[in-house]
């Protein structure tokens, strides 16, 4: 803790740290901080200042420099002001992660609307893997999305799939559609494929794909620490072994629970701790409509469901199958960011109806505009995955925002160590409902969620290693407050994800084991055994303090060797 005369040379923002220790602790709060320039559809953080932002190429304020409208933006978390990023194709509906490089690779789209063209000259996206960074300016100057869809593609066409990085540091990307469909799955691309390309580029069949048609768009997929791959589409599970293309079956989410697209409900894979690593996945809300029922008897009143499932996926966890647990309230849309602490946020999204815009029967349009879901869910949901059964979920302390972010919103961690919120649109293109007339206007107003310690002096890290190697210990400078208990240091490597359609893909905290000197002054930590506990890429580090309530900001690192995928075995294997 500064000393006072230090404080009263420093900026506003100290004297906030002055006030909440006099004041008592600070809570959680909202922050508006501007506007987005376009539609944040997707969202991810590409460097300690900025998040990359995609939408449909279609009528976003925002330009690029040839005078185009632009669909892709750079948001820099400094200044709070979007920058137009030039894009070929359009990225509507894409997903993405980070190679091991350090590479983002936004994949799969669609083809761009006829009357947009003479405003973007985009053109199709479908099989399009646009390449980003990685990017070392902090304004992001001169960083561009490289594109060659002649050359560099996908095998298939793909809208609505799913992205992640893999234990080789490459991408596995989870099937999609064909084609421009309303509501449910009408042209499937049921199969895997990965970038860069395995098997001479053919795409590998997916059973479990086949089996959950109508309701498996963006299927939840997460690596496994043993470099397997858990896939949930509609109700069923699947562990995928990518070495022997082999699926095994996991019990189906009880009580007909459904959690993708279009019956958004979400689910992530729970913090990893060592030694043992152990995978627990937690997924929630969406909806227990039959995967068949007619679109027109579908209402946006429906109510979502508040089901929340987990399962440990050792052979006794498995055995013991889904064990069942409920949100405050039922969430359509909602994403999962896990944080620094082990805890999970549950926020965004409705409480009643579906994905996707202008397709369900009853959407009383007086009352929601094109929203196929309503009744947002304003407060957000702590989720502390080791207490009791029963008393993990909380909403207590927790502000509600008054910005609706539905369909086509996105989240995530910062660097900063706060929570950015942006977008939502149930429209077909940028709309705003003028004041009295009910419906979901696009959304433009960036927001944070701050956790108290953002007012708080934290830890504060020096002398970070830009890379780390697995399985080697390593050693940082940190600067602990002044009277913060380090009884219980929690040492996180965070991969901060990738935010699309209610689902925030290679999300991944994986804590390590630390020793603080005696001098309170470093700290030593064992990285992750091998690549499988972390797939090699880009992570940050946060340190958390005084019993999990003040973390630092991230640390960048480049975790494995930071070689182009896919790359070999890397550490121990446990
Ligand atoms: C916006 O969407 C509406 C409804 O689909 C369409 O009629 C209109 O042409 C679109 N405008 C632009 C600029 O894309
Ligand atoms: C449209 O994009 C193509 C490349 O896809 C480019 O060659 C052409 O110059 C662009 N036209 C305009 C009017 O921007
Ligand atoms: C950006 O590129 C221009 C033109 O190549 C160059 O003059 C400038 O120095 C670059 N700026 C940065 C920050 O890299
Ligand atoms: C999962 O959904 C299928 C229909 O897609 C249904 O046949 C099956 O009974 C459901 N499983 C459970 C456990 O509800
Ligand atoms: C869906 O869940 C709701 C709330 O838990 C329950 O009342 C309803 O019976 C369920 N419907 C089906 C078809 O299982
Ligand atoms: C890292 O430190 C731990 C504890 O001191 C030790 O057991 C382990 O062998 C070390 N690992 C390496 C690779 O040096
Ligand atoms: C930290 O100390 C504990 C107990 O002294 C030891 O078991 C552990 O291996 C040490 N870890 C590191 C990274 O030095
Ligand atoms: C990262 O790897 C991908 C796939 O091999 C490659 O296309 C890309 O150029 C690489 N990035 C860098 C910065 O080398």
């Amino acid at each position: 803790m500064p000393s006072l005369n230090k404080v009263s040379l420093l900026s506003a923002a100290s004297l906030v740290v002055v006030a909440a220790l006099v004041g008592g602790t600070p809570g959680w709060k909202f922050t508006t901080k501007g506007h987005s320039g376009i539609l944040a559809l997707e969202a991810v953080v590409v460097s300690p200042t900025l998040v990359l932002m995609f939408d449909r190429a279609t009528d976003d304020p925002l330009h690029t420099a040839d005078g185009k409208v632009a669909w892709g933006a750079l948001w820099n978390l400094e200044t709070n002001e979007p920058t137009a990023v030039k894009l070929q194709t359009d990225s509507f509906c894409a997903s993405g992660s980070i190679l091991s490089n350090g590479t983002m690779v936004s994949v799969g789209g669609n083809v761009p609307a006829a009357e947009d063209l003479w405003l973007t000259n985009a053109t199709d996206g479908m099989t399009a893997l646009r390449l980003f960074g990685p990017c070392t300016d902090p304004a992001g100057v001169n960083c561009t999305v490289f594109e060659d869809i002649n050359t560099v593609h996908l095998a298939e066409n793909r809208w609505y799939p799913t992205t992640i990085r893999i234990s080789d540091g490459s991408l596995m990307i989870i099937g999609g559609t064909h084609e421009l469909t309303t509501f449910y799955n009408t042209d499937p691309a049921n199969t895997y494929e990965f970038f860069p390309s395995k098997d001479g580029g053919v795409p590998r069949h997916s059973p479990l794909l086949a089996r959950t048609v109508n309701v498996n768009l963006f299927p939840r997929a997460f690596a496994l620490p043993d470099g397997k791959v858990f896939i949930l589409a509609n109700n069923q599970s699947i562990i995928y072994d990518i070495e022997n293309d082999m699926e095994t079956l996991l019990p189906d989410l009880p009580n007909g629970q459904r959690v993708s697209n279009p019956f958004d409900g979400t689910a992530q894979l729970l913090p990893l701790y060592p030694p043992s690593y152990t995978p627990t996945i937690l997924a929630c809300g969406g909806s227990n409509k039959s995967d068949v029922t007619p679109i027109s008897e579908l209402s946006s009143q429906d109510p979502a469901l508040a089901q929340c499932s987990r399962i440990t996926l050792t052979p006794e966890g498995i055995e013991r199958g889904w064990e069942l647990d409920s949100l405050p309230q039922g969430r359509m849309l909602p994403e999962m960011i896990p944080l620094p602490n082990g805890q999970i946020l549950i926020i965004n999204g409705g409480q009643t109806g579906y994905a996707a815009y202008s397709s369900v029967g009853f959407r009383t349009e007086a009352e929601v505009g094109n929203s196929n879901a309503d009744h947002p869910a304003f407060t957000p949901i702590l989720y502390t995955p080791w207490a009791p059964l029963g008393s993990r979920m909380s909403q207590e302390g927790l502000p509600a925002t008054d910005i609706a972010r539905m369909y086509h919103s996105t989240v995530s961690l910062t660097p900063q160590g706060n929570i950015w919120l942006a977008g939502s649109n149930p429209n077909a293109n940028t709309t705003v409902f003028p004041p009295g007339v009910p419906g979901y206007s696009t959304e433009f107003r960036v927001e944070t969620l701050d956790p108290p310690y953002m007012e708080l002096p934290r830890p504060i890290l020096s002398d970070v290693p830009q890379k780390i190697a697995f399985n080697e210990n390593f050693t940082i400078g940190i600067d602990i407050p002044e009277g913060a208990s380090t009884s219980s240091i929690q040492v996180a490597l965070v991969d901060l994800g990738f935010s699309t359609h209610a689902f925030h893909a290679s999300a991944r905290v994986v804590f390590m084991n630390s020793n603080l000197s005696d001098d309170g002054k470093e700290l030593t930590i064992t990285a992750p055994p091998n690549n499988r506990v972390y797939p090699p890429g880009p992570a940050y580090i946060f340190v958390t303090v005084a019993d999990g309530t003040l973390t630092s900001q991230g640390a960048h690192v480049m975790v494995g060797t930071g070689g182009n995928p896919p790359v070999a075995d890397q550490g121990v294997r446990l």
